[in-house]
C-alpha cells in the first residue's frame, strides 16, 4: 500500500454508488451519464456508497417501489435520506470496485464498522474487510474512507467516539500506511477530530447528511417513523459549512469539506475556509449539470 495517496479538489461522495461508476436508475439519465463521463475523464476521486462486511437489507431497496419512500426532494435543492445502507457487503462490492478500477475510475471503497454489533465483532469486520479489498483490488487498494456516522442521543454519541477511536487506533497499528479517510458527522464534537488528528487519521471528511431536528428544530420529520433521516444539499449548507469553519481552526490534518453544495460559489466557500478538497453527493442526483460544470472546473 502506497503512503501517498492524491485525491482530487473536487470529489464525489456515494453519489455514484457502492461501485463508484454510477446507481441505477440515475444511469438513464442523459444529464447524470454527462456528468459520469466528465467524472471519468477529469480523473475526480470517488468515495463509494458504505458497505458494511455482509449483506443488510436497510430500509432503502431499489427494486421495491414501496421503500422508495425513505429518499425523498426537500426544496432547494435537498434531499431527505432514511437509506438504511441497504448493500451486498464487502465481499461482492470488492469485486465491483476492482471492475471499476479496470475501467479507469479513481475509486476509494467506504466502509461502514457495524458498532451496534459490539466494538469487537466491528473491529474484526473492518479488519476483514480490509483483507478483502486487498486481495481483490490489489496495490490499486491504498485508501479507505470509514462512515462513523452516529446517532444523535449523547450517550450513543459517545459511545460511537469511544468505539471510533478504538477502531481507529488499531486499523493505524495494523496498516501504518493505509490512507484513511473519517467521515465525521455534525453532532461529533472537534476534539473527536483532534484524537483521530494525533491517531494518525490521513484526512478527515465533514460532513455526512445532518439529522433532520438539527436542521428544522421543533418539526417532525416526514421519515419520522424511520428515524427522522438525514438532510443534504441545500438545506444542509449553512450547518455544514459553520462545522466545516470550526473544525478548520481545531485540525491540521487534510479536510474534505463538504455538506451543501449546490453551485460554485458554495465550492469556493469551502475552499475559503481552508478545504483541501470539496465533496458533492446531492446534488450530483439532483443537479448533474452543474456537478459537472464543478467538476470539468477542478478547483473552480
Ligand atoms: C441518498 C443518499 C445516500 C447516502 N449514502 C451514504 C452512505 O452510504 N455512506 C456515507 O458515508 N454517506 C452517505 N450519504 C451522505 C453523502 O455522501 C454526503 O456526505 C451528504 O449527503 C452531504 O453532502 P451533500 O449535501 O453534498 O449531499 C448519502 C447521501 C444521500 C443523499
Amino acid at each position: 500500500m502506497k503512503q501517498a495517496h492524491h485525491l482530487s479538489r473536487i470529489v464525489i461522495s456515494t453519489a455514484l454508488g457502492p461501485a463508484g461508476r454510477g446507481i441505477f436508475p440515475y444511469t438513464l439519465w442523459p444529464d447524470y451519464l454527462r456528468f459520469l463521463r466528465a467524472v471519468r475523464a477529469t480523473g475526480t476521486t470517488v468515495f463509494t456508497k458504505s458497505a458494511t462486511r455482509f449483506r443488510r437489507g436497510g430500509n432503502f431497496r431499489p427494486a421495491n417501489p414501496f421503500t422508495w419512500k425513505y429518499i425523498q426532494r426537500l426544496p432547494r435543492m435537498g434531499m431527505l435520506n432514511a437509506y438504511g445502507l441497504t448493500n451486498r457487503g464487502v465481499e461482492a462490492l470488492a469485486r465491483q470496485i476492482a471492475k471499476s478500477l479496470r475501467r479507469g475510475w479513481r475509486v476509494i471503497p467506504n466502509f461502514y464498522p457495524e458498532f451496534a454489533k459490539g466494538l469487537e465483532t466491528a473491529a474484526k469486520e473492518t479488519l476483514q474487510a480490509i483483507e478483502i479489498y486487498r486481495q481483490n483490488l490489489g496495490p490499486a487498494f491504498s485508501a479507505l474512507e470509514l462512515n462513523f456516522s452516529c446517532p444523535n442521543s449523547q450517550e450513543a454519541i459517545r459511545d460511537n467516539i469511544i468505539q471510533g477511536l478504538t477502531l481507529t487506533r488499531r486499523l493505524r497499528e495494523c496498516y501504518p500506511n493505509l490512507y484513511l479517510v473519517v467521515k465525521l458527522s455534525v453532532v461529533h464534537p472537534y476534539e473527536f477530530a483532534q484524537e483521530l488528528e494525533a491517531l494518525g487519521v490521513s484526512a478527515l471528511h465533514a460532513v455526512n447528511s445532518i439529522p433532520y431536528e438539527l436542521v428544522f428544530p421543533g418539526r417532525r420529520s416526514p421519515l419520522w417513523q424511520a428515524g427522522g433521516g438525514g438532510v443534504s444539499g441545500g438545506p444542509a449548507f449553512r450547518q455544514a459549512c459553520a462545522y466545516n469553519a470550526g473544525l478548520r481552526t481545531y485540525v491540521k490534518v487534510p479536510l474534505i469539506m463538504g455538506g451543501g453544495v449546490t453551485c460554485r460559489e458554495d465550492v469556493h466557500r469551502y475552499f475559503d475556509l481552508g478545504a483541501d478538497a470539496v465533496s458533492l453527493c446531492t446534488l450530483a442526483l439532483r443537479h448533474p449539470r452543474e456537478a459537472e460544470a464543478i467538476v470539468r472546473r477542478g478547483r473552480c
